[in-house]
């Protein structure tokens, strides 16, 4: 097993990293990379726990991206604790626990095309599967004191993606019926804050195991596998008249039946391609009950402060599955891709 300690080499001090090189899971590599210094305005982490993402998958193994872009350090989730600070950086010191925003820059509002390309772990911009990382003051927070290392990795894309599904965009109310797709990692956090503002719960799943075990654990009220035919039927009758919010990560003909189980004045988050890219849709089920459909894309670090705030009040545990360590990376990869987890899949560094 290769040593995850800082080594000297050639007379620079190293830190380890996965790279990735955009082709194949196999093409993960274990790498020495020159430490880094921060510069202005960025902050030096020890990195301590990284979460995986599908995105994660999609981007090693050549699709979401160009290999042309490679090889760069893989994943986007990070928590860790304040190494050092450089100039410039105010309300940090160094053993301070932090979490990254997914965005190295979108400090607030709509998203710009000069923001969109700082998305870390993919497009060629370096992630966080190091041990030791520099990343900007501005688009660092600091983790809840209510979670551990390993439930603040989790923070950065699915749970702020589900805020922006259930609360920004879902506006949810107690009462209201929530339809989730799959327990994957953006789902079972969508369930947690649906829940906790006192909305019921309708959740999809291919497992019986999984169904039992989110009726149990999270109070959804009712669960269906997403591969049978007519399930928005079914989710009328259960609703009496429609889900009001919908968290769609399946897109693919999820999409259209999703929109079929919705009732008047829904929310419609879409966020993911789990049942593929293409859809199609009836107009007029969107028109009959005047359906927002909203393309998510997760959100700035402002919504990402208020987000960290509300899990501390709210008192809200994400759920890690499984921790991997450092050295068996690849291993976690594997494990996300066979679809076996609930919630988070979590590699720690140290
Ligand atoms: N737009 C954004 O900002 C954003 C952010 C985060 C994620 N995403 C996207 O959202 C999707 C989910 O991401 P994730 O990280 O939560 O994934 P994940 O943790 O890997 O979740 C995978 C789970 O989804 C379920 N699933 C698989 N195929 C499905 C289908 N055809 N219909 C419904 N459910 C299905 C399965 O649950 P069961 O085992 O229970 O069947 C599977 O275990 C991905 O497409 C990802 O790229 C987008």
């Amino acid at each position: 097993m290769e040593s995850i300690s800082k080594t000297l080499n050639e007379g620079g001090t190293k830190v380890k990293c996965y790279t990735t090189n955009c082709s194949t899971f196999e093409g993960l590599k274990l790498e020495d990379r020159p430490a880094p210094t921060p510069g202005r305005g960025e902050v030096l982490v020890d990195v301590h726990s990284v979460s995986l993402n599908y995105r994660d998958l999609l981007v090693s193994s050549g699709k979401y991206g160009y290999e042309t872009e490679a090889p760069f350090i893989a994943c986007s989730d990070m928590s860790g604790v304040v190494t050092a600070v450089g100039e410039g950086v105010g309300g940090f010191e160094p053993g301070q626990r932090v979490f990254n925003s997914p965005f190295k820059n979108w400090p607030t509002g709509d998203l710009k095309a000069e923001w969109a390309t700082t998305f870390v772990g993919g497009n060629g911009l370096d992630g966080v599967l190091a041990e030791q990382l520099v990343y900007p003051g501005k688009s660092l927070i600091a983790l809840p004191d209510n979670l551990t290392m390993e439930e603040g990795a989790t923070l950065t894309v699915a749970g702020l993606t589900a805020w922006a599904a259930i609360v920004t965009h879902g506006k949810t109310r107690p009462g209201d019926w929530v339809l989730l797709h799959g327990t994957g990692g953006v789902s079972i956090f969508a369930a947690q804050l649906a829940s906790a503002l006192g909305a019921h719960l309708i959740m999809s799943t291919s497992s019986e195991e999984k169904a039992k075990l989110v009726r149990e654990k999270f109070g959804v009220d009712h669960t269906f596998d997403y591969r049978e035919a007519d399930w928005a039927k079914q989710v009328k009758k259960w609703t009496r008249g429609g889900a009001n919010v919908v968290v769609e990560v399946a897109g693919g003909g999820s999409l259209g039946a999703s929109l079929k189980a919705c009732t008047f004045g829904a929310r419609v988050a879409v966020i993911g391609v789990l049942d593929g890219l293409e859809s199609q849709i009836n107009v007029f089920d969107l028109i009959r009950h005047q359906i927002t459909v909203r393309g998510i894309y997760m959100e700035s670090t402002e919504v990402l402060h208020a987000f960290a705030r509300a899990i501390k009040t709210m008192n809200i545990k994400p759920v890690v599955d499984r921790v991997f360590p450092f050295a068996q990376a690849r291993d976690a990869f594997e494990y996300l891709k066979s679809q076996r987890h609930m919630g988070k899949v979590v590699i720690n560094i140290r």
